[in-house]
């Protein structure tokens, strides 16, 4: 198959880590018989450097015209950067939020699983983690609390602040229908977290849920209140597959899910439209501290390839075969710094691309 990939290497360590998963996907295509080709674009402080602004419209209308997005990660430290002086008030983020934005991205998919070899890191009891965990998080992206309308005003010389959460049936169904489709492709089991006995908003979802599973007769459905979806994820994480949820609290629970993971360089992520097309990057920043020493685990913008492998253009078996050599190479004792200890080999970014391509 050929397909285009826009390539955002981005701030930071961004380009360390994009070059690293580029190593691997080329190792694929020729294993496997693909031709992908890549374009970069800029977004984030480098575009502000370059452009003035954090993403540019023909760089979004780039983007628009490939199969698939591979980002590294922005964000700079700003009072030193260059850039800082030429646009204090321009943040690189805000390149995030108009991409995905322009590009209709409303399915958050964050995976939380556990390395045998990393369980070290795992701030869990060893008897809770026996066995691993593998849960894959579905965060509605666009609607919810963060995009209803705000304000803040006196009433009767009180100062008062509302936001608003409001979501319609048709948000709702096509977030579903995501989710129900992803767990058609792993263990077919959906948590939907919801607060039903309390919000409004909560029994659409609920309502809406219900409807999307009935054409997904395969898939086991159960309803979780968010409150006991916290606490379960601590006392056992085993249970879960696809959690399914609206925006805050999917929010939450994915950072909640990352920490009990425990390695934040090993996290991937995408974000969906309803068609095919996705932006995939690492669920960590653009990690200022560690930029250009090659230190930066890649691991996670390589596990997003595979995500872009499996989620945008269904090569299952590709993304499977990055998904075993990172397993391999982890057996075989290589690790970065983040994720060292005692008796491993660590090695740099460009080391642990290769060592993955290679396998
Ligand atoms: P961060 O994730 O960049 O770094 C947190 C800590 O984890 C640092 O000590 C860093 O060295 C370490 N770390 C992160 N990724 C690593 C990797 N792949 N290998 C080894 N160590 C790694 O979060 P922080 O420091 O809060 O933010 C730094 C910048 O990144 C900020 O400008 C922030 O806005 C931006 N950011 C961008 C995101 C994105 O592009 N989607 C997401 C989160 C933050
Ligand atoms: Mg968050």
């Amino acid at each position: 198959m050929d397909k285009k990939i826009t390539v955002i290497k981005g701030d930071g360590i961004g380009p360390e880590i994009v070059t690293e998963a580029i190593k691997v996907l080329d190792a694929v295509a020729a294993k496997f018989g693909h031709s992908f080709e890549y374009t970069d674009i800029l977004m984030g402080g480098c575009s502000i450097d370059a452009c003035g602004v954090p993403l540019t419209d023909e760089a979004v209308a780039t983007a628009k015209a490939a199969d698939a997005v591979l980002l590294g990660a922005i964000g700079g430290n700003t009072s030193t950067s260059p850039w800082y002086k030429l646009a204090p008030n321009l943040r690189p983020e805000a390149g995030l939020l108009k991409i995905r934005k322009e590009l209709g991205l409303f399915a958050n998919l964050r995976p939380a699983n556990l390395y045998d070899e990393l369980k070290f890191a795992c701030p869990l009891r060893s008897d809770i983690i026996e066995g691993g965990f593998d849960m894959m998080i579905m965060r509605e992206l666009t609607g919810g609390l963060y995009f209803g309308e705000r304000k803040t005003e006196e009433v009767d010389g009180v100062e008062t602040a509302v936001d608003t959460l409001s979501y319609n049936e048709n948000e709702i169904r096509r977030i579903a229908i995501k989710g129900f489709d992803i767990a058609m492709k792993r263990r077919k089991k959906v948590t939907s977290v919801d607060k039903a006995n309390v919000l409004d908003s909560s029994r659409l979802w609920r309502k809406i849920v219900n409807e999307v599973a009935k054409d997904y007769p395969e898939v086991e459905l159960e309803h979780m209140l968010v409150d006991n979806c916290a606490m379960q994820l601590v006392r056992d994480p085993k249970q879960f597959d696809v959690i399914l949820t609206e925006n805050m609290f999917g929010d939450i629970l994915s950072d909640e899910a990352a920490m009990v993971s425990g390695s934040l360089g090993m996290l991937a992520s995408a974000s969906l439209n309803d068609t095919k097309f996705g932006l995939y990057e690492p669920s960590h920043g653009s990690a200022p501290d560690i930029a250009g020493q090659d230190k930066a685990n890649p691991l996670a913008t390589i596990l997003s390839a595979s995500m872009m492998l499996r989620y945008s253009f269904d090569m299952d078996k590709e993304a499977d075969a990055i998904d075993n050599a990172v397993k391999q190479v982890l057996a075989e004792g290589y690790r970065t710094g983040d994720i060292m200890s005692e008796g491993m080999k660590q090695v740099g970014c460009k080391e642990m691309g290769s060592l993955v391509a290679e396998r």
